[in-house]
């Protein structure tokens, strides 16, 4: 019995170390709003339009105080339409190991309130269904409170954004098919360069 007891608070130590400086999601407060220019179901060019964004305290939060608030971050994140089948966009609770929000629009040190921020959308975003969530972080990095433009559910206010590389699939497939005509070619000239050497000799 006692060393089951050792055990278990072994285990339990071995935990709490583990967890120590990881934080969930699910623990954090609404408490950060962000609101962005995407309207529900706009589609949105990569490497052409932009995005804006404003942000700050949620003032239905009456009872919380900013003076651990460092950073403000603001990133892109896949919604859960574009999550499925790729484990590469999973969601985790412990945000070190989330990959929801993968691309940052907005990282500086915290203001209470920012507004119309602008994010010209970067060319490399690939294709999929988005929505936008804030983060503040205290002094050693650590998500304090987070805001998002959609529910909790992330089904509702998402827009698309549609990447290069789906816009100029015709174009990508046309260069193929030349490259490999063109690689066919030279192939062909070499055998009957060969054979014509072969001849002579
Ligand atoms: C503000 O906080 C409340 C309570 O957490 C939450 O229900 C609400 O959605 C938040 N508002 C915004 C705009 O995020
Ligand atoms: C931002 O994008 C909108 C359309 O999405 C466009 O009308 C506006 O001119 C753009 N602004 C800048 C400064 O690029
Ligand atoms: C603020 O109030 C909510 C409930 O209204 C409570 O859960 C939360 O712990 C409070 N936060 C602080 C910092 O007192």
């Amino acid at each position: 019995m006692r060393s089951f007891l050792l055990e278990v608070s072994l285990l339990l130590l071995f935990l709490l170390k583990t967890t120590n400086g990881d934080v969930l999601f699910s623990s954090l407060p609404r408490s950060f709003f962000v609101v962005a220019s995407p309207i529900e179901g706009q589609v949105l060019k990569a490497g052409e339009d932009n995005i804006t964004v404003s942000f700050g305290l949620n003032q239905t939060v009456t009872n919380q105080t900013d003076e651990s608030y460092k950073k403000v971050k603001v990133k892109l994140c896949y919604a859960p339409i574009s999550q499925v089948d790729r484990k590469w966009r999973k969601t985790n609770d412990n945000l070190k190991k989330d990959k929801t929000c993968q691309f940052t629009i907005y990282d500086k040190p915290y203001e209470r309130n920012v507004e119309g921020f602008k994010w010209d959308i970067e060319k490399d975003i690939p294709t999929a269904t988005y929505f936008v969530r804030s983060y503040v972080y205290n002094d050693v990095d650590e998500e304090m409170a987070y805001g998002q433009t959609t529910n909790e559910k992330k089904s509702d206010s998402l827009f698309k954004i549609q990447g290069i590389s789906g816009r100029h699939v015709s174009i990508d497939i046309a260069s193929a098919c030349f490259s490999v005509f063109a690689l066919l070619s030279l192939v062909g000239f070499f055998i009957i360069e060969k054979r014509q050497s072969k001849v002579k000799s």
